[in-house]
């Protein structure tokens, strides 16, 4: 292969490249051609060689003329948590993502997400009640006999896709009875979340126009279901009779681009990032069997396990913040206007805090403070419903199975911000 350091142009891996050749290029590249805006990368599973370079090398580093424009990448534990907690001089207003626009023209949004105080604070304020521990306290006992009954209709022996069958099963039934819609529906929940992060767990990739449409009958659904809760005068806790009781969204409807990107934001939300952990915990107790020992001999691990799994995992590899000033930070002259990528990806790997960060140890005593769930005001407000929803399926698959056998290689996610699996081929040994 063509050893890019001796080229002109920025080199572009493509889905062909084999991981370990990628792996050896960032190794040896200067860090300046080096464009981790490129999913490629995260597709291989090599971007934490280049993350871990710029840690040590340029932990604040510049890329110019990346495929979405310059960026800065932020790469160390402690300067990620400041950056979050500066949320006047780094705004999230306008994207999340290093994409300025994620969803292609497609449709347009506006969502809490990608709003600064006090507009986000009111907005995040009225969901909170559906996610906080007392309503998820009440939701256990459900998703529980949901996980059981997933699990019970596996096959013993036979090969079977775990994305498919678990990962999105148990997230998005999870997800419908959040929203109060029939569980009939809660794959149109895994399509709609599938459109919107550009993945395509459920099909191939459509065209910008078939996105519009489906964006389209994914608003149509909701404001009906949306219609019917406001004739009821809802007094319910689900995610929309929340939203039409509170202040500051009960005209949401009246808002297109924000009534969309919130219920966007919700799916999304709610399903990728929590059905990519379930799979990135059954890839990582194969890839360390004694780890998946550890599990057998002692399930009291598996609350700390799942805080293990999540930060291994690191669903987004990224938040993206725009400079709202001139701002000098470590050094380096951030200006208005510039992107500035907070990979967790490589906080979550930061040697002095997670020692030996690429291995999964479920007993690490420090795994709960793992950035996954990003910091500060935006810090995720769904992170103990992906918690209860892994540990119930952990409990329930101890119950069950010896041996969750990983029996081939996952197809992973082409993104720069979904860290993901298309498939994860298994076989499932019963006690
Ligand atoms: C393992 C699972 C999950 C991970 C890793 C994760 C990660 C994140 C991250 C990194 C953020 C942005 C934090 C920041 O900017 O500082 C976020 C925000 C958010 N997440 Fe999660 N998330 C997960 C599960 C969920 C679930 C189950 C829901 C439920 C619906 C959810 C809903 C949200 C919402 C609504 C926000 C916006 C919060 C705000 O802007 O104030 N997430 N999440």
């Amino acid at each position: 292969m063509t050893h890019p350091a001796d080229a002109e142009a920025r080199f572009v891996p493509s889905h062909e490249s084999t991981s370990d050749e990628l792996r050896e290029w960032l190794e040896r590249a200067p860090l300046d051609q080096i464009d981790m805006s490129n999913g490629r990368w995260f597709e291989h599973d090599v971007a934490g060689t280049a993350f871990a370079r710029m840690r040590r090398e340029d932990p604040v580093h510049h890329c110019a003329g990346g495929m979405l424009g310059d960026f800065w990448s932020v790469t160390r534990y402690e300067d990620i948590r400041t950056i979050e907690m500066d949320f006047e001089r780094f705004s999230s207003q306008g994207s999340i993502t290093l994409a300025d626009d994620s969803l292609g023209g497609a449709v347009t949004v506006d969502a809490f997400i990608m709003m600064d105080p006090p507009k986000h604070d009111e907005q995040r304020r009225a969901i909170r009640p559906a996610l906080a521990p007392s309503n998820l306290r009440r939701l256990e006992p459900d998703l529980r006999a949901r996980v059981e009954t997933i699990l019970d209709a596996l096959p013993d022996g036979e090969t079977i896709d775990w994305v498919d069958r678990v990962s999105i099963e148990v997230t998005t039934q999870m997800l419908a009875a959040l929203f109060g819609m029939p569980m009939e529906d809660n794959r149109k929940l895994a399509r709609w979340s599938d459109l919107a992060s550009g993945t395509t767990q459920t099909g191939a990739r459509p065209t910008r126009e078939q996105r519009a449409r489906e964006f389209q009958e994914c608003h149509a659904y909701f404001a009906e279901l949306w219609n019917e809760r406001k004739a009821s005068r809802s007094e319910g806790c689900d995610l929309l009779s929340l939203l039409l009781r509170a202040d500051a969204t009960r005209d949401l409807d009246q808002r297109p681009a924000e009534f969309i990107g919130n219920l966007l934001l919700l799916i999304v939300g709610g399903n990728d990032t929590t059905r990519n952990s379930i799979t990135g915990g059954v890839l990582a107790l194969n890839q360390q069997p004694e780890e998946y020992a550890k599990l057998r001999a002692n399930v009291d691990l598996i609350p700390n396990m799942v805080h293990e799994i999540i930060r291994w995992q690191t669903p987004l590899t990224h938040m993206r913040r725009t400079a709202t000033e001139d701002v000098e930070f470590q050094g380096r002259k951030i200006r208005k206007g510039e992107k500035v990528a907070m990979w967790y990806l490589s906080s979550n790997r930061d040697e002095s805090v997670f020692p030996d960060g690429d291995d999964l140890r479920i007993d690490r005593r420090n795994a709960a403070y793992h950035q996954a769930f990003g910091f500060g005001r935006h810090r995720c407000v769904g992170g103990q419903l992906a918690e209860m929803q892994l540990r119930v399926l952990w409990e329930e698959a101890q119950k069950r199975f010896d041996f969750i056998e990983v029996v081939g290689p996952p197809e992973r996610v082409l993104s720069n911000f979904i860290r993901g699996y298309l498939d994860l081929p298994v076989r499932i040994h019963r006690r």
